[in-house]
């Protein structure tokens, strides 16, 4: 694996394309992006056994992006992820991605939107998606059996350009110009090696990943994140989240699978039901998060509870019934979303907003597969949502110092 000194960023750079300006420049030394203290602070280590962006406590904004691979050999992508993780250091250190000597005969090398601003707890996460295991780059052998392209889902309405995808790179940061300048400057040292698929942006979480962590509330008005697996539960996570012995491919254990699911919401309609029915479609309180069963937010969802008419009390197609994990075998996912606003549906006028939803988990095929099957089917929300995107990939552990995103891969 290419080692990640500067030397070898360098001519990670090069293998790559990186743009004629990053390969015709020097580099100057490391240094803070900003040399107030603010730089010093939200700071998240990628280093570690897992991927950070996984179950760090969640971040404001998401700057998402699907890649296609245009390189040839799997040299040049194994420099891209040795270029890559050299990036991820520097800018979740609150770093430029290369530091400038202020050549104006040159493009800077860092495109500075993040100059004087706080790594605002900063990660990057990246995947592989099933189609980076076609043959193009001698991995077919290597495809884990989990990661496969998603099945069709009753009512789907999926775009193709806003699915699938060879890589993804998840930035996150609790400020949206951090995590955009991230991804973006990712993108930019990719060129020659791989092109943007498509791109997402999202604010305001959608999900607490972190017991610390308030409730927030989706575009819906809704709590969200109540029942979500939270990272200090420590054994949960590790049965639900991380791939373990039990997997085909060695090189994923430590890892995760991430499925994301952009999710319009048709608001214009949402906004005209009545309160007593948007409750019963959630199966919760709109003011209190709590369950149409209990009284405060984190009240248990009691699915056997019956009125006074003998009738259920959460309605059998409340969406927290059909999503809680007594209806589905225990299943459980570590939800990690995203509200969006893409401005104005061309079919309707109306808002294309909702959801970027995005989900860690062990093994696709026996969590988000399946409960996704039983909420296309018969979720009283789908009457307000759409699917239309959909991708998975395949996150690898996390870097180990020294080493390259995904070394295990090629070894
Ligand atoms: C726009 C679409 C969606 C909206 C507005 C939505 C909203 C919500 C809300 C408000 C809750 C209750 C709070 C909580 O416990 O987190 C919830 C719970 C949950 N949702 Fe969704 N959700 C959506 C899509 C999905 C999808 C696609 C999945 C997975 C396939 C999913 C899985 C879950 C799970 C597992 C729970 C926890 C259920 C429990 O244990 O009580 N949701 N969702």
């Amino acid at each position: 694996m290419a080692d990640l000194s500067r030397r070898g960023f360098l001519s990670a750079v090069g293998l790559a394309g990186g743009g004629a300006a990053l390969t015709a420049c020097s580099w100057a030394s490391s240094g803070p992006r900003a040399s107030t203290a603010a730089a010093a602070t939200g700071l998240v280590s990628p280093y570690g056994a897992h991927q950070a962006g996984i179950v760090t406590p969640q971040q404001h904004s998401l700057a998402f992006a699907a890649f296609d691979l245009t390189a040839a050999s799997q040299a040049d992508l194994v420099s891209l992820l040795s270029t890559w993780s050299f990036a991820i250091g520097r800018m979740t250190a609150g770093e430029a991605v290369a530091d400038d000597e202020g050549d104006p005969g040159s493009p800077p090398r860092d495109t500075g939107e993040a100059m004087g601003l706080s790594a605002g707890n900063l990660t990057v996460t990246v995947g592989f998606g099933p189609s980076l295991f076609d043959g193009r780059f001698g991995l077919a052998s290597r495809r884990p059996a989990a990661l496969a392209d998603l099945p069709r889902f009753p009512r789907d309405a999926l775009q193709e350009p806003r699915s699938g995808g060879d890589l993804c790179v998840q930035a996150c940061a609790d400020d949206p110009q951090v995590a955009f300048h991230a991804m973006r400057n990712l993108r930019r040292l990719a060129e020659g090696t791989a092109v943007l698929r498509w791109t997402q942006q999202g604010f305001g979480q959608t999900s607490s990943t972190s017991e610390a962590q308030a409730t927030p509330r989706n575009l819906m008005g809704f709590m969200d994140g109540t029942n979500n697996l939270k990272s200090e539960q420590a054994t949960e996570v590790d049965r639900h989240v991380w791939v373990g012995a039990e997997t085909d491919q060695p090189w994923m254990r430590g890892g995760s699978y991430l499925v994301a699911r952009r999710i319009q919401m048709l608001l214009e309609s949402w906004d005209r039901d009545r309160l007593s029915d948007q409750e019963a479609v959630i199966g919760r309180r709109k003011d209190t998060g709590a369950p149409l069963t209990g009284h405060r937010e984190h009240d248990p969802v009691d699915l056997e509870a019956t009125g006074a008419d003998g009738e259920p009390v959460l309605p059998l197609t409340a969406h927290v019934r059909l999503a809680n994990p007594a209806s589905n075998g225990g299943i459980k996912m570590l939800r990690r979303g995203y509200s969006f606003t893409d401005g104005i549906r061309p079919d309707t006028g109306q808002l294309d907003a909702g959801l970027f939803f995005i989900a860690f988990q062990k093994d696709p095929r026996s969590q988000f597969v399946p409960l996704q099957r039983n909420l296309g089917a018969h979720d009283a929300l789908n009457e307000y949502i759409r699917h239309t995107g959909t991708a998975v990939f395949a996150c690898p552990p996390g870097i180990a110092r020294g080493e390259s995103l995904g070394a295990a891969l090629f070894a």
